[in-house]
């Protein structure tokens, strides 16, 4: 029997470890997957008992907060979107060495493309925030080449550094940077609160900061959103937030959670450790909380 696990810190609340013995029940893969919680201190402690987990045999790790920054940062080998992300949330490890990816942002595009039925090419998406959730996904969505993808973010400075940290991502040789279609980076350019009702209408706008988590709305005009258009939600098991009720009030019909994009994750990160792709649709349904 493999031994997969998640290191978190709370991780009482973790849905992984039963999303993964649903895949792996599913697929007849012979694996135990279990919740471990991280430390708090000292500083040294999650290095440790990441190697100590490989050490003895085990198959491969998912990180969550706090720890997806050290995560990425003792991996011997990362894939370009962790590298871009500065973040991993999956790890493994291959003839003794290391291998960190990151899965959160290609998750939340399956979860609009493939379960919403929302595909991003030639689509004005909007991405509110510049943290770590936002970072994981630009690779992943300038792939699928959206007409604009536009960032606002309060600290407008930190949104114009990680385009023109893209940028330099696009142009490295082959292998090292990102396979992105040449029109992907003109698409970027990152805004503040304040400039972009001036950029019209967005088909999709995704809340990818940490306000809803207690409950605060960013300054967003709702003249962002189109009538009839979506908007999405990191945060789950928030219910309506103010995001999605100020979506809703501007006449935007299709509100979602994360729920899908932490199901997709997982499928993604099955997939890289076993090989097999498992199915998504049942497991998203059982976790799913109507949001009305
Ligand atoms: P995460 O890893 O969840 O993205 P993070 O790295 O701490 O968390 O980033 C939080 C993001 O949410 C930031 O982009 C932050 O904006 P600033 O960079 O301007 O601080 C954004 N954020 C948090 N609270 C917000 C609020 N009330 N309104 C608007 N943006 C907010």
């Amino acid at each position: 029997t493999d031994r997969y696990a998640v290191i978190g810190h709370p991780i009482a609340h973790s849905q992984s470890p039963l999303i993964h013995g649903l895949f792996a029940r599913e697929t007849g893969q012979d694996l135990v997957y279990e919740a471990i919680e991280g430390p708090l201190a000292p500083a040294q402690g999650f290095e440790d008992m990441v190697r100590a987990f490989f050490a003895a045999g085990g198959r491969g790790l998912n990180i969550t907060a706090p720890f997806k920054l050290r995560a990425r940062a003792l991996a011997d080998d990362c894939s370009p979107r962790a590298r871009l992300a500065g973040a991993a949330n999956a790890l493994k490890c291959e003839g003794g060495r290391i291998l960190a990816d990151n899965f959160d942002g290609i998750g939340l595009r399956r979860d609009i493309e493939l379960n919403l039925g929302l595909p991003l090419a030639g689509r004005r998406v909007l991405l509110l925030g510049a943290g770590g959730a936002a970072r994981g996904a630009l690779l992943p969505f300038l792939e699928a080449a959206p007409a604009a993808l536009v960032l606002v973010n309060r600290d407008v400075a930190k949104a114009r550094a990680l385009v023109a940290e893209v940028a330099e991502v696009a142009q490295l040789p082959a292998g090292e940077g990102a396979p992105l279609p040449a029109a992907a980076v003109c698409a970027l350019q990152a805004v503040g609160y304040d400039e972009v009702a001036a950029l019209g209408a967005f088909d999709l706008v995704i809340n990818a900061t940490s306000a809803s988590l207690s409950g605060a709305l960013p300054p967003l005009p709702s003249a962002v959103f189109r009538a009839g258009g979506s908007a999405y939600e990191l945060a789950y098991g928030k219910g309506r937030t103010p995001f999605l009720q100020l979506a809703r009030a501007a006449g935007v019909q299709g509100g979602a959670d994360g729920v899908g994009m932490l199901v997709e994750q997982a499928a993604e990160a099955f997939a890289w450790w076993r090989g097999v792709r498992p199915s998504t649709t049942a497991v998203i349904d059982r976790l799913t909380v109507p949001l009305d």
